[in-house]
């Protein structure tokens, strides 16, 4: 039986109403524990969970990575990283101190079948030591070549679920695989260790709270669900805008690109949250179900139309309030003719009897003007105009804001005061902060807890991982043969000319969030 880990006794965040979920007692071992992610998101969340209570006594962190680290200089490095990164407030001492005794750094090589032996008798020591009972949570947060090897080092080692003693559970980081053909092996490679049940594949973007929304949003209420179709939707904007670029990560970033980045992950989740049926039931199997059919329901683009449906773009510098900022081929690692995108706009269709015909426009980019994750639902104008004098007739639209004004509105016309018939378009709003005036959890704050409780639910599925693959196939296909004229867009613009003219061929335009 868990209790709960105890630190300050006063916590400004905690909402027993809002967060019912509490971890069984488990390790969390995390392979590239010196990386970014680790320092910025995943230690922060744990760190977080642990100050709301949510996690057991029986609870440890692992960290692996190359780096030779004692325990104590890990703890003293994540103490720093926490303290920036958590979101929360001020570090809590009380609960640090708590929280970093369960904190251990095993430094080694993790190509090596040898290192797996060390790894598992430290498991051992530390499930002794903490009481977490044989659960153990894998993170694989290494570059992605390591992630096959290994999962089937785990295997050979025996630390693969089967041996009885807790559960063992692998959450594997984006991207998966880098196109379809490599997503299906590597798929096909995990499933030889681990059965689907234990592997959770993560994409952030389904943990947070506001694209959970979408699904309380569409089916806990009754009047939106009847116009969510193509009878009343003309259009859906799906905009990921980053006003930051590559950020040092551009050796990353030469290797992936935004479409593998955000489309294929992010941008193509949303838009089965968006696009998908109800589910029966709010488990994993029928929501994951529903929205690996919407999914497979996307018309992948035919070759031929690549040019006309996909615009890739990349920044180029620009001189911006006094400041000289670099374009993407000055970002170090970068080479200076890389022909990776760092933008990119498509157009998809989703080809079923609620969707046919209604274009779903998806946009991402780097160094746009400003930081906004949104959803714009186009509704379908009045059939009729009954007040020709009216300035504004720019049909309906609904906003799920995602980030960072976490809400949802709705844009209508009104008659404005006075004499005569003028009318404007005014705006019904939810703001997510000020309704709930509590803390929203970071995705992983979200993700991490699901997968200690084994809820699967936002986390993707072999078959919608797949799905989204062949999607974006036909567009990596052709621009693979491509040669763009880049740097195409300034840092701090909208992007490039071609993703406007892409709509207007539609008689469409982008909303300017
Ligand atoms: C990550 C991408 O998955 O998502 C990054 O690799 C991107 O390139 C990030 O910056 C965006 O996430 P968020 O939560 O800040 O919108």
């Amino acid at each position: 039986m868990s209790t709960l880990v105890t630190g300050s006794e006063v916590n400004p965040f905690l909402d027993p109403l809002r967060f019912d979920k509490r971890a069984p007692e488990c390790l969390v071992v995390i392979f590239g524990a010196s990386g970014d992610l680790t320092k910025r998101k995943l230690l922060p969340a744990l760190y977080n969970l642990a100050r709301d209570r949510r996690l057991s006594t029986g609870f440890a962190v692992l960290g692996i990575s190359r780096t030779p680290l004692s325990d104590d200089d890990f703890r003293a490095r994540m103490k720093d990283a926490v303290a920036q990164f958590s979101e929360s407030g001020p570090l809590d001492t009380g609960v640090w101190e708590g929280f970093e005794q369960g904190l251990y750094y095993l430094p080694g090589n993790f190509a090596d079948g040898e290192f797996y032996k060390l790894l598992a008798a430290r498991l051992g020591e530390i499930a002794t030591a903490r009481g977490t009972s044989g659960n153990v949570l894998f993170y694989l947060s290494t570059q992605p070549s390591f992630y096959p090897a290994i999962v089937e080092r785990l295997g050979e080692a025996g630390l693969d679920g089967k041996s009885g003693q807790g559960w063992q559970r692998v959450i594997i980081e984006k991207p998966f695989g880098e196109d379809l053909a490599s997503a299906r092996e590597l798929n096909q490679r995990i499933h030889r260790v681990f059965d689907e049940s234990e592997i959770y594949r993560i994409d952030h973007y389904l943990g947070k709270e506001t694209v959970q929304n979408i699904l309380a949003f569409r089916f806990a209420n009754g009047i939106f669900e009847p116009l969510w179709n193509r009878r009343y939707i003309r259009q859906v904007q799906i905009t990921a805008a980053e006003s930051i670029g590559v950020e040092g990560r551009g050796v990353f970033y030469e290797e992936v690109g935004a479409l593998r980045d955000m489309v294929q992950t992010h941008l193509l989740q949303v838009m089965a949250t968006v696009a998908m049926e109800p589910p029966a039931r709010f488990d994993a199997a029928s929501t994951r179900d529903e929205k690996a059919k919407a999914l497979r329901s996307i018309r992948p683009l035919r070759h031929d139309e690549v040019a006309t449906r996909a615009v890739a773009g990349q920044y180029g510098p620009a001189r911006l309030g006094g400041r000289d900022l670099a374009g993407y081929r000055q970002e170090a690692g970068v080479k200076p003719d890389s022909q990776i995108e760092t933008y990119v706009a498509a157009t998809f269709f989703v080809d079923n009897w609620r969707w046919a015909g209604v274009p779903f426009y998806l946009r991402t980019g780097k160094h746009l003007p400003k930081r906004v994750t949104e959803i714009a639902i186009h509704f379908a104008s009045a059939p009729h105009s009954l007040f020709p004098e009216a300035a504004e007739t720019a049909p309906n639209l609904m906003i799920l804001r995602i980030q960072p004004e976490e809400g949802i509105s709705l844009k209508f016309h009104s008659k404005q005061p006075g004499s005569g018939m003028q009318l404007r378009a005014v705006s019904m709003d939810f703001n997510y902060g000020s309704s709930f005036g509590v803390r929203s959890p970071s995705a992983y704050e979200t993700l991490l807890l699901d997968a200690i409780n084994g809820d699967a639910t936002l986390y993707t599925r072999q078959d919608m991982v797949e799905a989204s693959w062949a999607a974006v196939q036909p567009v990596m296909e052709v621009w693979k043969n491509t040669r763009f004229r880049f740097p195409n867009y300034p840092v701090g613009s909208w992007g490039p000319a071609e993703a406007d003219e892409m709509l207007a061929r539609n008689g469409h335009q982008w909303r300017t969030p």
